[in-house]
């Protein structure tokens, strides 16, 4: 019974590398059309000194590939009159001053909702006479903030957006007071984006959601009391080819699994600082967070809301492609996980900038398939599917690897979308290794799984099983076990199929025989 619990396994953390202190040096941040749209002056940009916008006056579009602005004067209304529905146009200012309306709207309707039910009557107060109309205040200054086009991030495209954490901070505002057109069904022009207005967070009156508003609220409150000085950049990137990962293939052959630093404790977002932060997301990045959503993903955008502005212009995800946020800040704690959700106060990010004056917290949105059949993931198809996501969403091909900080993730696509997560760490493991960078993997409670997974990457290193191998090794597991079990969980599991395959005079371990069972 003395016997001291196991937390970690593998590579010490502390030999995994963090940003800042493994990268490289930045290029001079620059706009370069049709590559990355800067949204500031970058001749001004300082640290500690809130961004300057740039163009210098609202330049107002409305067009099929851009976002549509609440400011502008496009912004088309239907007005209710007494004897007919007419449509009217307004001015920026017209349609400002129907914002400001409609915010009043909202915050009526607010007054009569949950929030203010569960608040203390001081608390209640603040809300609705200071923070409220300081979010009103920041919502109309949409067209002095953000007076560039912002280009919509669709389908295969490879396009980076940074903006001002005060850029930001207005459209999360709009967000908030559900102002940008055509954005309240999903039925229209923007059936295949993430909604944005927060509409559907005002539903209900579940404990839940009233965590989550607690939790944005904190946000609000913070950058409308002092402004944000930060950028933050949005990357959507595309595998333009899938690698092949067969053994015969020659480049992926003779890759060696990289390091691995597995644990039972902790999180990505805490013990991954500096790391590659993988969100396992939705292709609709963010899934459900303005909505009943409330998991890994929703968590993160919650606690990090300048993730939520992403779905304001990325289009879903298609299998080959990735959205990389770096630059983001943490604004709030919270305790509990799901049903057990709660905001758990003020956070103070310390994380340092870089030269772009973004946090040095790198994410990235990779969606995993839902699976409803437990056989169907380890098909050569989904397999590579995930594989190449995993890979899209870890490769920086324009970087050395010396300067890739490890990827800090977890049982990714393994709770609400059903994988299994001994495949997932393994395939995780795969393109990390071809993506030249090492893993911190925090299996969030599961010591069982941080024994197997630490188990089987030394197996595979300390015999040099290659990348290439692992992957024909998946292969000969559904072929030779998968397909012949027609529908029933197979009585080989994937691991000691593989110890089997590699090693058939190794008895399998305790751990291993355990997960055979399950
Ligand atoms: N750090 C490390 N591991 C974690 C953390 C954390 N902070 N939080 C959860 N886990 P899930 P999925 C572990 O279900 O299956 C969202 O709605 C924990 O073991 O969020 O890929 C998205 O929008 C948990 O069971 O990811 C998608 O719609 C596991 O990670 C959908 O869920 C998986 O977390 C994606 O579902």
């Amino acid at each position: 019974d003395a016997k001291p619990k196991v937390r970690w396994l593998g590579t010490p953390i502390s030999e995994l590398k963090r940003m800042p202190e493994c990268g490289g040096l930045l290029p001079p941040l620059k706009n370069v059309p049709g590559q990355h749209t800067v949204m500031i002056r970058t001749d001004l940009l300082q640290n500690g000194k809130v961004p300057v916008p740039y163009p210098a006056k609202f330049r107002d579009t409305w067009d099929d590939v851009h976002v549509k602005m609440p400011c502008s004067g496009s912004n088309l209304f239907p007005v209710e009159d007494e004897f007919r529905l007419s449509i009217s146009s307004h001015s920026a200012q017209t349609a400002n001053n129907v914002t400001a309306e409609f915010c009043g709207k909202t915050t009526n309707i607010n007054r009569s909702l949950a929030l203010s039910k569960v608040l203390e009557p001081d608390a209640a107060e603040h809300l609705f006479d200071s923070l409220l109309p300081d979010m009103v205040q920041l919502a109309l200054r949409a067209s002095e903030l953000c007076t560039k086009p912002i280009p919509l991030l669709k389908r295969g495209m490879n396009h980076s957006i940074t903006m001002s954490q005060e850029q930001v901070a207005c459209l999360l505002a709009n967000a908030f007071f559900c102002t940008f057109p055509r954005r309240n069904s999903r039925r229209t022009e923007y059936c295949n984006y993430p909604d944005i207005n927060f509409v559907r967070l005002f539903e209900g009156s579940s404990s839940r959601k009233i965590e989550k508003l607690k939790t944005l609220m904190c946000y609000f409150e913070s950058v409308t009391e002092q402004k944000p000085t930060g950028l933050v950049t949005f990357t959507r990137k595309s595998l333009d080819k899938p690698l092949n990962w067969k053994r015969c293939s020659i480049l992926i052959s003779q890759t060696q699994l990289t390091k691995l630093h597995i644990t039972c404790e902790g999180t990505i977002e805490d013990d991954g600082y500096g790391m590659l932060q993988v969100d396992f997301a939705n292709k609709f990045v963010g899934g459900g967070v303005t909505s009943s959503g409330l998991v890994q993903e929703e968590i993160r955008f919650l606690i990090n809301p300048e993730l939520i502005v992403s779905r304001l212009f990325t289009e879903a995800l298609d299998h080959n492609e990735c959205l990389i946020i770096t630059g983001t800040q943490q604004y709030s704690k919270y305790t509990g996980y799901a049903q057990t959700y709660q905001w758990g106060g003020i956070h103070q990010d310390t994380i340092p900038r870089d030269s772009w004056q973004r946090r040095c917290t790198e994410i990235v949105a990779i969606d995993a398939l839902q699976f409803r059949n437990f056989l169907e993931q380890f098909s050569p198809e989904k397999i590579n599917r995930e594989l190449n996501k995993a890979y899209c969403g870890f490769a920086r091909p324009e970087e050395q690897n010396q300067n890739l900080a490890a990827v800090a993730t977890g049982n990714w696509g393994c709770g609400v979308f059903g994988g299994d997560t001994r495949l997932k760490a393994l395939l995780q493991m795969l393109a990390a290794a071809e993506a030249g960078r090492d893993v911190a993997y925090f299996t969030f409670g599961d010591s069982q799984l941080m024994t197997d997974v630490h188990n089987m990457h030394s197996f595979l290193t300390q015999r040099s099983i290659s990348v290439g191998e692992v992957y024909d090794l998946l292969g000969q597991y559904y072929s030779s076990v998968c397909k012949s079990c027609l529908g029933r969980r197979p009585d080989v599991s994937l691991y000691s199929f593989i110890y089997q395959q590699v090693s058939p005079s190794l008895a399998p371990d305790e751990s291993d025989r355990h997960s055979a069972r399950q």
